[in-house]
């Protein structure tokens, strides 16, 4: 999963796994890789503040699902920022963000679903 940034400002996820490269030819793309700051010699000196939160919170499971959950909360936010939205409405909002999420090595099972 990565993060193609549009022209207008907003940005959505898209998977690498179902999209060949020509997809990608001309876009703006974001990567789990590339949130991170580096130094000089590519060493990474600091998370994005949601892979940190990830960490902190022991959110990740493995590199095939966790980058799909950190660009997608990214992008949630991203939208959330542009256009925000009731408090009520944040749970449902989460959810539907994550829902699509699978874990691979369980059977493709949704382990963030709606009620
Ligand atoms: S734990 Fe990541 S795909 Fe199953």
């Amino acid at each position: 999963m990565v993060i193609i940034d549009k022209a207008d400002g907003t940005s959505e996820e898209v998977r690498t796994c179902i999209n060949g490269a020509h997809f990608f030819d001309g876009k703006t793309v974001r990567t789990i890789e590339g949130h991170a700051k580096r130094n000089d010699q590519g060493e990474v000196v600091e998370f994005a503040s949601v892979q940190q939160k990830f960490l902190e919170h022991f959110s990740f499971q493995c590199g095939y699902c966790t980058p799909g959950f950190v660009n997608a909360t990214i992008v949630l936010l991203e939208k959330l920022k542009r256009t925000p939205i009731a408090k009520d409405e944040i749970e449902t909002t989460i959810m539907d963000a994550l829902n699509d999420h699978i874990c691979r090595c369980t059977g493709y099972v949704r382990y963030y679903t709606k009620p």
